[in-house]
């Protein structure tokens, strides 16, 4: 069993780069497709034998370091009493509008939040070495799909509330903290190794807007989280602008989307934070030698501190494995500590 990822995620320089990938465990493995053919998304989440092999099926094609669980970052959500369909994306059958629908929201015990992905949890223990990371959806990004019913480049109806009806805002997000640190804990106790927050439309926020409608919500929840001892890792996409203020956040592991080199990144963190990161999703349609002069770069660029390689954000549906493949191996071969920067002799 490799704890590379373990290593790096607590801040080690490793001599190679731990290597994973986000939504490894989805549409582009046929395998997927396959059981997906045969049982609804929803189905494959909550049922423990199906969602440990999900989850299993990347770990057999690639030598990834770590595994992620497969779930989605709506599913703790039913718990409130609310209810959601996927078609292909989330979407929320009466969107949360008003302060009496966010007071009107259950608050269920931590046992019954989703037993079934903790059941999944121990399963996938006890069948792979491999560490296994556990994950939630940060409250703004909930809020998101909540508040809007469903997927949106914009998301005008929620990011009105927040200005119409800021208490309003508040007390969603105060609610869906206090859900995800409850889910979160309990996906620690029953054996997930690191735990990921996906904020995945943080980068729609100013600053301004973030430190007062994410920031406080995400610290609440990742503090929640310290005393396990845990990795904490955070993504927020396309947030470039928001670095000064996720510097404050309290993780071992930054995620950051392709659009910044990561020294560029690692500038503005705090010293021995491990990046995670960040090759261009649409790179692995590339010819193959332009894909990994890529993964080099990102490489060269992730040098000079801990790393943990991962593409941007998540695999798209149709990419081929094999070049997923090709990354993992590539990253597998590289020491990281004979890089020489891009323009050194
Ligand atoms: O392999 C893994 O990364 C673990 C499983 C995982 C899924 N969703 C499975 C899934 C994870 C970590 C997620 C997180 C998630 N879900 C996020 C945050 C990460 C991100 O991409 O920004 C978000 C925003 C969602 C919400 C969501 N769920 C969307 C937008 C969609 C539809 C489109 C898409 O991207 O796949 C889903 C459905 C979903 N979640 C699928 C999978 C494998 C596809 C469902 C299917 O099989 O039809």
């Amino acid at each position: 069993m490799s704890d590379l990822f373990l290593r790096a995620a607590r801040g080690e320089n490793t001599a190679v780069a731990p290597v994973w990938c986000m939504r490894q465990a989805g549409r582009y493995l046929p395998e997927y497709r396959a059981l997906r053919a045969q049982h609804d998304f929803w189905t494959l989440c909550r049922t423990p034998e199906l969602a440990a092999e999900v989850t299993l099926q990347p770990l057999r094609r690639f030598e990834m370091d770590a595994a992620i669980l497969f779930a989605d970052i709506m599913t703790p959500l039913p718990a409130l009493g609310v209810d959601i369909d996927f078609r292909p994306g989330p979407v929320v059958a009466e969107p949360i509008r008003t302060l009496a629908q966010v007071e009107g929201l259950t608050t269920p015990d931590a046992k019954d939040i989703a037993p079934f992905t903790m059941e999944a949890i121990q399963r996938i223990r006890a069948a792979t070495d491999t560490p296994l990371i556990g994950f939630g959806g940060a409250p703004f990004t909930l809020a998101c799909y909540l508040v809007e019913g469903k997927g949106s480049k914009d998301y005008g109806a929620w990011r009105t509330m927040m200005r119409a009806e800021p208490e309003t805002a508040e007390r969603l997000l105060e609610r869906l903290a206090d859900l995800t640190i409850a889910y979160l804990l309990e996906q620690v106790a029953s054996g997930a190794q690191a735990v990921q927050l996906f904020d995945s439309w943080a980068g729609l926020l100013s600053e301004t807007q973030y430190r007062r409608f994410a920031l406080p919500a995400n610290t609440r929840i990742l503090k929640a989280l310290e005393a396990c001892g845990v990795p904490r890792i955070y993504i927020a996409v396309d947030a470039w602008h928001l670095m000064p203020a996720l510097a404050e956040l309290p993780v071992e592991v930054l995620s950051v989307d392709w659009r910044v080199p990561l020294d560029r990144v690692r500038a503005t963190q705090p010293a021995g934070r491990c990046l995670q990161g960040n090759l261009d999703p649409t790179a692995l349609f590339a010819p193959r030698n332009v894909l990994l002069e890529e993964v080099d770069a990102v490489l060269r660029a992730g040098k000079d501190g801990a790393h943990i390689f991962n593409l941007g954000h998540g695999i798209l549906p149709g990419a081929d494995p094999e070049a997923l493949g090709a990354v993992v191996r590539r990253v597998r071969e590289t020491d990281r500590h004979a890089l020489k920067a891009k323009g050194e002799a």
